[in-house]
């Protein structure tokens, strides 16, 4: 895989920027500094959490404000209607523009918001949320969850741009970090085994406090997703390669609210990292190595239920088509392989 093909445009000094579709810039660098580059010159709406706003409402605080509440509980319709009702309260009409600052929940929740509102406003992220940035700011999905279903409904729709800083990482909790590693694992995986090694070279302190590093991880990782994007923006092929882990991950996020996303996805790489080693797709060294540094990164490996309360909840997974589903195997570090099987036979991988 080519990581610095043409949609890859340039390193300048410490940004990165990556252009997806050629609708959505994506920069690994300085808020302060990109904020008054990419925002147009119109109104504009903000949309953040509680949590957000308490550490970074001088950032965008001459703006209007919509905050939501926290936690996959408000990722939900009522959430999105509380935000319709204040747009109109606030006199959001189709000339402004949303920029959404915050984790994946609010990025997820306010892409969908402004995607919808009149028919669609333009949007932007300040993705604040080591998840956010390495995934769910990026790619143009956005959505909310319904009857506990994971993102049941939502729309396709890029941000006209994404800044991730990772400065301000700095006030993100350990745990919250750690979630973000989870998916940054699960890029390395699907097509990157030098961030794979970058990975196991570094501990989790380094991780954390060297900028420079991690300026680089997060663009690495950005660059495999955006790099499937290109080639397939509504998962109708390789874009399933990023739902790796992810189907037993949304399985225990429906059975138990032990594990936040992150959690999930990471006993979801290692649980399907074991079965495709049973299966013969992949080599036991690899899968050791999957393993190793999934709990070296401080990951639950056991599932927080029993596999057969899981295996239930799969049916019912959006990416389930009649009573197939695809599932992505790892073949290798670097290297994974979709498959369209029967759910009975997914489950006998178990
Ligand atoms: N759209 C996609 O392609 C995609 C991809 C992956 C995940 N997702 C979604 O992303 C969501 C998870 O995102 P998340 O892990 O960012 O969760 P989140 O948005 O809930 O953020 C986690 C917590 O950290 C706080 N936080 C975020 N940034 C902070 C900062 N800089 N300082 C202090 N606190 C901060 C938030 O307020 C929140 O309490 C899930 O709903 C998942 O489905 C979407």
């Amino acid at each position: 895989m080519c990581y610095f093909c043409s949609t890859i445009q340039a390193l300048v000094g410490m940004n990165y920027t990556i252009n997806i579709k050629d609708r959505s810039q994506v920069v690994v660098g300085s808020v302060a500094e990109w904020l008054p580059r990419l925002l147009p010159a119109r109104r504009v709406v903000v949309v953040s959490d509680t949590n957000i706003d308490r550490h970074y409402h001088t950032l965008v605080g001459e703006f209007d404000h919509v905050l939501i509440g926290l936690g996959e509980t408000s990722k939900t319709l009522h959430t999105l209607d509380a935000i319709y009702r204040r747009f109109i309260e606030l006199g959001v009409d189709r000339s402004t523009f949303i920029l959404a600052i915050g984790g994946g929940i609010v990025t997820d929740v306010a892409g969908f918001a402004a995607s919808t509102f009149m028919r669609g406003l333009e949007f932007g992220f300040v993705s604040t949320s080591l998840l956010g940035q390495v995934d769910a700011s990026v790619g143009g999905k956005n959505g909310v969850n319904v009857e506990g279903y994971k993102n049941m409904v939502g729309t396709f729709t890029q941000p006209r741009f994404v800044i991730c800083d990772v400065s301000l990482l700095r006030t993100l909790s350990e745990r919250e970090f750690r979630t973000g590693l989870a998916e940054m694992i699960k890029s390395a995986i699907i097509a990157d085994e030098e961030l794979f090694s970058m990975l196991e070279k570094a501990d989790f302190a380094t991780l954390q406090s060297d900028a420079e590093l991690l300026q680089e991880l997060v663009y690495r990782a950005i660059s495999v997703k955006a790099s499937i994007v290109e080639r397939d923006e509504r998962e109708s092929g390789d874009r399933r390669l990023l739902n790796l882990g992810h189907t037993l991950a949304h399985a225990i996020e429906k059975c138990s609210s032990k594990f936040n996303h992150g959690e999930a996805v990471a006993c979801g790489l290692h649980l399907i990292a074991e079965a495709a080693c049973r299966k013969g797709v992949l080599a036991k060294d690899a899968c050791d190595r999957i393993t190793a540094l999934l709990a070296r990164a401080g990951f639950v490996l056991e599932p927080p239920v029993a596999m057969s309360q899981l295996l239930k909840a799969v049916k019912k997974d959006k990416k389930a088509e009649g009573d197939d589903i695809y599932i992505v195997l790892p073949k290798n570090i670097g290297s994974c392989t979709v498959e369209k099987m029967p759910v009975a036979d997914f489950k006998k991988m178990f």
